[in-house]
């Protein structure tokens, strides 16, 4: 049987993953329609924004490719049941946190998210759908979404499909546009090819890999641990660097070389955040745990351990250098992104960083180009104000430095890599110091300016 022509597309989820993916697919396949579903009306409501500049969601040229195929074939509503009654193919595009309560509480994945969606599904659906799983999920929950569409209504039919998404943010449409490589798992050759058809309209066909469900299930987890493991080795040998006077760049820089290790994914940094990495890995931890394998389990979690350390590594750090205490002290905080090109803040070290900051008394200035102050009260979990710990958002590096002891610098925003330094230390507090995190900034002008610098990673 020759795979299905599918002419149209639903995505359940219009987040950071659901979004930008949608948009891209409607780009390069004029000839389906595609749309994404939300129950969160505001997100729809500024993915349907006349302004592009209002997208919910921030990546480089993110807003040319929804400006070019939205109310083409590219839709965002929040009626659900109609855009899947209509679908051929639904993705399943909803966030998977780690649990917070309950069994598996702080590894396992909370996939009451994907739970609902199957349930609609089932509900919804007409005649045959192809149903592909994009959030990244935890081995064999394509068995729970089968079971919950099998107990369904009668008169319908499902194929279930894995296809995790690779794409990192800051590089979205890039790596969509451009994947090293697409994963498609299942069972049913038709499905598989059905998708399979779809990314070949603009990838290679060698790039496109075929699995079984849970190769490819486990394959996303894998992916994440490897890099996430490469970032905690790295950030570790920058400790020692600091110790033994060695420079964790050089060091990068000469095993790169190495073709076996190859020069990528080897930036030392206050450790690594975004939505997947400690998720990833947790969820393998937990995995690893329920089939017994403890020693397997502690490995892992290992390199989650060794990342907060990282973070709490560089708040104590400040502290010490500024004579043991920060208390009513002004710092500024450069970055507040896990990483830079995005506004996403979940799991940025920026949060443990401040927090820590913030216990110890001090006032934190951040300056963050994407970040908005509403996302920053709910991850410091306290309101901008003004007084003794506590926090406010400034627009510029001078403005933030004004009166400061210590400017701490978090992410590699470009900008931070352009620094007046003498305007900016003409206004700290002297003795004034930098803190950076990620060895962005021009640490020889800012010395030249009269400023202590501390280097991540730098003997
Ligand atoms: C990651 C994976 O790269 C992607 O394939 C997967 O689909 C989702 O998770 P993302 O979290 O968006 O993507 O960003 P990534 O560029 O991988 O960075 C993750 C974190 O690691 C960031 O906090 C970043 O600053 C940090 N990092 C990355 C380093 O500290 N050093 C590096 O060398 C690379
Ligand atoms: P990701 O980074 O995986 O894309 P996000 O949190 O950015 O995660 O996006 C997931 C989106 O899925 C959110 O906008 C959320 O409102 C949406 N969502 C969650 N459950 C459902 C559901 N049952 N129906 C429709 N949308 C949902």
């Amino acid at each position: 049987m020759d795979a299905p022509s599918i002419r149209s597309i639903c995505c359940i989820g219009a987040g950071y993953v659901g979004g930008p993916t949608m948009a891209v697919v409607a780009d390069r396949c004029p000839h389906i329609q595609v749309t994404v579903v939300d129950l969160n009306a505001e997100r729809i409501g500024a993915w349907n924004s006349a302004d592009l500049s209002m997208l919910p969601i921030y990546e480089p040229g993110l807003d040319e490719v929804v400006g070019r195929a939205r109310g083409r074939n590219l839709h965002f509503t929040t009626s659900v049941e109609g855009a899947i009654a209509a679908a051929d193919m639904v993705f399943i595009s909803v966030n998977t946190p780690t649990k917070t309560h309950g069994v598996g509480a702080g590894q396992a994945s909370d996939l009451k998210w994907i739970e609902a969606s199957a349930r609609v599904l089932a509900k919804a659906a007409t005649g045959h759908t192809i149903v592909v799983e994009k959030s990244t999920l935890p081995v064999r929950t394509a068995q729970a979404v089968k079971s919950i569409l099998e107990a369904g209504p009668a008169g319908k039919s499902f194929s279930v499909l894995s296809n995790p998404e690779f794409l990192a943010e800051g590089t979205a449409i890039r790596d969509l546009e451009n994947p090293d490589r697409v994963l498609i798992g299942g069972e049913s050759r038709e499905a598989i090819e059905a998708l399979a058809g779809i990314y070949g309209q603009w990838v290679a066909p060698e790039k496109i890999l075929r699995t079984n469900l849970w190769s490819s299930e486990l394959s996303k987890l894998t992916a994440n641990a490897f890099l996430a493991q490469r970032i905690s080795s790295i950030n570790s040998i920058a400790a020692l660097c600091e110790a033994t006077g060695a420079d964790v760049r050089e060091v990068a820089n000469a095993i790169g070389a190495d073709s076996r290790i190859g020069p990528k994914f080897l930036k030392a940094g206050p450790g690594f955040g975004g939505s997947c990495f400690q998720k990833d890995i947790l969820n393998l931890v937990y995995l690893c745990r329920y089939y017994g394998l403890e020693d397997v389990a502690s490995y892992w979690e290992q390199v989650v351990t060794l990342n907060s350390w990282q973070q709490h590594r560089i708040s104590r750090l400040v502290v010490n250098r500024l004579f043991g205490t920060i208390s009513g002290k002004r710092i500024a905080v450069l970055g507040f992104a896990f990483k830079a090109d995005t506004n996403d803040t979940r799991e940025s070290p920026a949060i443990q960083v401040c927090k820590d900051l913030l216990e110890e008394g001090a006032m934190l200035a951040i300056v963050d180009p994407k970040v908005r102050e509403g996302q920053i009260a709910i991850d410091l979990g306290k309101p901008a104000g003004q007084g003794e710990a506590n926090w406010q958002l400034l627009g510029s590096v001078e403005a933030a430095a004004e009166g400061a002891d210590a400017l701490v610098l978090l992410t590699e925003w470009e900008q931070f890599g352009q620094i007046n330094w003498p305007a900016v230390v003409s206004v700290m507090r002297k003795p004034a110091w930098l803190f950076d995190s990620r060895a962005k900034a021009d640490g020889a002008a800012a010395r030249a300016a009269g400023l202590n610098v501390w280097t991540l990673g730098e003997g």
